[in-house]
């Protein structure tokens, strides 16, 4: 994963570099750093955690005039996060950022050791600059000596390299992994893996494809194609203006996410929800014709989203979904069929496994749907079909209102379907949209519920697990807000079918293993009570979640009477994520950026 910068022009490098950094902190921030060339001469700076140490390090450092410079923000793969591990990589008189994998960096790191080239590091990156570095001395220009280079890599990049032997240029390469180049109304660039830190700085962008490679210089920026052909560069635009989340009162951007989150459904509801039916303009028609079957496919969050629309596209729209773990799909020679439509969810629109699932499917001559967050990401570009969820920028890494905003997408699309394949009459879509309606209240927080769940987290902040435990559409509720739970609280947390728990789980159960049951009185109440009965029997602490009393739960959270399952399942998801950022909050941890996790991850 990661995040790359690079500048050319004669502002303040530095104050573009780390601003830029600043905006791509969420791929990664477990070191960073930036190289600047100037008059042939490098200045390099690192520095292991949060951007701000980096911020502090470089405060007098203080370039003026033109340069050229790279920044990096690491989300390590290969070797801890150390100051020697932490981007840019050094060589004689050069140096590199790089996001992905170099998947043959061990071999072409041996190769190099046994010509006596010299290691610091343990990244895969660093073969690229000493390879670089070999070729220069053989081929007859930087640039071929770049691309001699780029040939021998296999695996996923983004790659800037500078070099004193020519110090007004940029040499870039993308492949599998995001870049864009943006030109500033002075003809500066700025490279960078995502729109943000474009924004309001430059206007024109080129979103670079895969196989694509070439230089900047403040002349020139050429492109080329993996058959080396130069490529016409083709420039979109992007808004002026920066729309950069603030946390706007809120201790985390997690909270104001969670607080967001009726508003961002209403956005997403817009223009879709008709009083006839569902409307999605961005789809034609002709996608789901010959269609006999759903495949989705994801990671994280988004694959629990995926998860729980299974249920409702069988239900609603009678037609076959099946779910995949983007990164188990991947490699277990799945059996492709053109009558599916393989349908990918990402908050991200980047995510490498998602994305090459995406790439798998394409090639099979399936049709495809992206449901995404982030307009323009490479899932987007690459989909034959895109619904944008409309949850603006998410910053905490753990995913709140972007999950809100899928799931409010994945309950239209199912009943968009069963409007086109006739599954519902007229007065059940009605009854559903009317229920859908509903959604952006039943996901408002009130104060009585915060502060009730403000006093409750104190009581589960030890034992020896949680099990969050529901039914049907429930069940990935549960596996979400254990999800949660895990990633910002570091407690051991598991989510589970209520009806499984009896098949060996049930064995745990004693006063601390804490069971979140969430019961909602629309779905199964009578079955997944029983459940519960059974584990309080068992002497578990229970924590109910539902709107009908239930006296052998140790704690009580109280539920709107609601009448679809659906609005249960929303308000629910609100309470499973303020209760895990409650306990977080208690236990000291970084809410917004838990240890070892990145927003976005773009390595397999
Ligand atoms: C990372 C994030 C998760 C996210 C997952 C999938 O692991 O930490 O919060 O759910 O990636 O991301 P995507 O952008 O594809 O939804």
């Amino acid at each position: 994963m990661c995040g790359i910068v690079g500048y050319v022009g004669k502002h303040k490098v530095k104050d573009i570099l780390l601003d830029g950094l600043q905006e791509l902190e969420y791929r990664g921030y477990d070191s960073a750093g930036i190289a600047v060339l100037q008059k042939e001469d490098f200045s390099f700076y690192k520095a292991v955690g949060k951007l701000e140490n980096l911020i502090e390090k470089t405060a007098d450092f203080n370039p003026e005039g033109f340069a050229i410079g790279i920044g990096h923000t690491r989300w390590a793969t290969h070797g801890k996060p150390t100051e020697l591990n932490a981007h840019p990589h050094l060589g004689e008189s050069s140096f590199v950022v790089h996001n992905g994998i170099i998947e043959n960096y061990q071999e072409i790191k041996n190769a190099l050791v046994k010509e006596g080239k010299h290691f610091l590091s343990q990244t895969d990156t660093e073969v690229i600059v000493h390879l670089f570095e070999k070729h220069l001395k053989n081929e007859a220009t930087p640039f071929d000596a770049f691309k001699k280079m780029l040939s021998q890599l296999k695996g996923a990049y983004a790659i800037l390299l500078a070099t004193k032997s020519l110090p007004d240029t940029i040499f870039f390469a993308k492949n599998g992994s995001p870049m864009i180049i943006g030109v500033t109304e002075e003809n500066e660039k700025i490279f960078a893996s995502s729109d943000a830190p474009l924004i309001g700085n430059a206007n024109h962008v080129l979103y670079l494809n895969d196989g694509e490679y070439g230089y900047v210089s403040p002349d020139e920026l050429r492109l080329f194609d993996n058959e080396n052909k130069e490529v016409p560069l083709q420039f979109s635009t992007l808004p002026a203006s920066k729309l950069s989340a603030q946390k706007e009162g809120f201790r985390f951007f997690m909270e104001k996410e969670i607080y967001e989150q009726s508003s961002v459904i209403s956005d997403t509801f817009l223009g879709r929800i008709q009083d006839e039916g569902i409307a999605f303009e961005e789809l034609d028609p002709s996608l789901f014709e010959g269609i006999n079957e759903i495949k989705l496919c994801a990671c994280g969050t988004s694959y629990h989203a995926a998860l729980t629309s299974s249920y409702l596209f069988e239900r609603y729209a009678k037609i076959r979904s099946s779910v995949e773990i983007a990164s188990e799909l991947r490699y277990k020679e799945p059996l492709l069929t053109k009558d599916t439509l393989f349908v990918v969810i990402s908050q991200s629109g980047e995510t490498a496994d998602t994305l090459e699932t995406l790439k798998m499917a394409k090639k099979a001559g399936l049709k495809t749907l992206v449901i995404c967050n982030v307009d323009n990401s490479s899932m987007v570009r690459l989909a034959d079909a895109t619904i944008l969820t409309r949850a603006g920028i998410e910053k905490g890494v753990a995913s709140t209102k972007a999950f809100a905003t899928q799931m409010s997408v994945l309950w239209m699309l199912s009943l968009f379907l069963a409007k086109a394949r006739e599954t519902l009459s007229t007065e059940e879509i009605q009854q559903q949209i009317q229920a859908l309606r509903g959604v952006p209240n039943s996901v408002k927080v009130t104060d009585e519920l915060h502060e009730k769940i403000r006093r409750l987290s104190k009581r589960y902040l030890h034992g020896h697990g949680f099990f969050f435990i529901g039914r049907d559409v429930f069940y990935p509720l549960a596996l979400e807000g254990a999800l949660k739970l895990k990633e910002i609280t570091y407690l051991h947390a598991e989510g589970y079918p209520s009806g499984e728990m009896k098949h060996g789980p049930i064995a745990m159960a004693d006063p601390d293993l804490f069971t979140i049951a969430l019961l909602p009185k629309n779905m199964l109440y009578e079955k997944a009570k029983s459940n519960v009965e059974e584990l309080s029997a068992r002497d578990s602490t229970i924590c109910a979640i539902s709107p009908l009393e239930f006296d052998k739960a140790d704690d009580f959270i109280k539920t709107a009477d609601r009448d679809h399952y659906m609005l249960e399942f929303f308000e629910m998801m609100v309470i499973v994520q303020l209760l895990a950022m409650e306990i977080s909050i208690r236990l000291g941890n970084d809410v917004d950026m838990p240890r070892n996790l990145a927003k976005s991850v773009t390595v397999e």
